[in-house]
């Protein structure tokens, strides 16, 4: 079973197989996770990015799946970047949620990644309520078949940390 373990602090620093960004369907950079990973990593990723978009995913890549990229400078192998859904009252959009974590493990496991950093996926500008984030993320985590040996979820701050932590318990 794989091993969860939960960290405080910047994804773009793990030293890990995988580093997962939380980007958005036109994958071609934004703000939060996925400045700090373009930034940090350089040209490189968003050059990947473009020949995805080229070859692969013209209309974008849809809510909830995943893809990997060189991780160019980051002190990682790849990136697996996913698309979260954004929070909305109106829906329950759980599902799509879950399903990034699951596609993610499963591009880790063709990848043959052991270790995965994720990120709270959807819980920043996405506005997803973090307790509820982090549930999902723990448990669609805890209920996927993988290979991957290590998930260090990678918290920015001390009330996501916590979260995660109650999440875990
Ligand atoms: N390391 C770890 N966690 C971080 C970092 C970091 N360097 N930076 C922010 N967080 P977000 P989303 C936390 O907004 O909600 C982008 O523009 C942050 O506090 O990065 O899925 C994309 O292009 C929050 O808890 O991702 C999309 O358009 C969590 O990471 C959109 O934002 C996720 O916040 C995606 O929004």
């Amino acid at each position: 079973m794989v091993r969860i373990v939960l960290v405080q602090g910047d994804i773009t620093e793990q030293q890990v197989d995988a580093v997962v960004n939380a980007a958005n369907s036109s994958l071609l950079g934004g703000g939060g996770v996925d400045g700090a990973i373009h930034r940090r990593g350089g040209p490189d990723i968003l050059a990947a990015c473009r020949a995805l978009r080229a070859s692969h995913y013209g209309k974008g890549l849809p809510t909830g799946r995943a893809v990997a990229t060189t991780a160019g400078r980051l002190p990682a192998e790849w990136v697996i970047h996913t698309v979260g859904p954004r929070f909305t009252q109106d829906e329950d959009r759980s599902e799509l949620l879950a399903s990034c974590y699951r596609e993610s493990l499963r591009v880790a496991d063709e990848l043959g990644a052991r270790t995965v950093a994720f990120p709270a996926i959807s819980t920043g500008i996405y506005g997803w309520p973090m307790a509820d984030g982090a549930r999902i993320a723990v448990e669609t985590v805890r209920a996927t078949q993988t290979a991957v040996e290590e998930v260090r979820f990678v918290l920015f701050d001390t009330p996501a940390y916590a979260s995660f932590e109650a999440a875990l318990a």
